[in-house]
């Protein structure tokens, strides 16, 4: 992780929610990620580890729900963020601020990793893959948003799955092509990949 990147989210911290998807502020949004993500939780209270949870939006959707959320962000601003909104919402979450690659996350210790636009851009993807699929407990389960957007950059969701099938017996591929993910309608490939063994 370069002082680049952290740079350049810290600078991105402050209207990262100003996207429809990022900030969920929209009720028909929100609910569409909240009934998109919670049935694939196990019964709250899970540990989950949300890696690179920006402004804590999802973060705080889980935590609403119940569960024991762990955000983890590289940069302090969003970090900061994600805590003052958590805080303002009335509910709890912890947040620390740290390289995703090796998370501040004991080997199979959560019930949950959630991943959403981030696996993409680290250098070795497997690698990074396979250190998250060991903070899973046993029954563990993976969830990566992905996406290969329409600037070329991504990780699509067939690539995505062959690194996860790597580890796991399962993963499925769920395309989001819905307008009510995102606040619009899209023309690129974005998906949910999920494994629950
Ligand atoms: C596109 S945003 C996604 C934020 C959040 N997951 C969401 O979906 O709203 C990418 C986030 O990943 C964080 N990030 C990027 N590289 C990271 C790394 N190596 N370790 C931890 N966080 C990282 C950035 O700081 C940023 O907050």
């Amino acid at each position: 992780m370069s002082d680049e990147t952290r740079r350049y989210w810290d600078e991105q911290a402050a209207t990262f929610d100003n996207e429809t998807d990022h900030g969920l502020r929209d009720p028909a949004v929100r609910r569409a990620w909240a009934e998109l993500l919670l049935p694939l939780l196990p019964a709250a209270p899970a540990r989950v580890a949300d890696l690179g949870c920006g402004t804590g939006s999802l973060s705080l959707l889980l935590a609403e729900a119940g569960h024991d959320v762990h955000g983890v962000d590289l940069s302090p601003q969003m970090v900061d963020a994600a805590r003052t909104k958590v805080t303002a919402a009335g509910a709890t979450a912890r947040f620390s601020v740290a390289d995703a690659a090796v998370p501040p996350v004991e080997p199979g210790s959560v019930d949950v990793v959630l991943v959403r636009h981030v696996l993409w851009a680290f250098e070795d993807p497997a690698a990074v893959l396979a250190s998250w699929i060991s903070l899973l407990a046993p029954g563990g389960r993976l969830l990566l948003v992905e996406g290969r957007w329409s600037t070329g950059a991504g990780l699509a969701a067939t690539d995505c799955q062959t690194l996860v099938l790597e580890h796991r017996q399962e993963a499925q591929v769920r395309i989001l092509r819905e307008p009510s993910y995102w606040g619009r309608a899209i023309t690129d490939e974005r998906d949910l990949m999920f494994s629950s063994h």
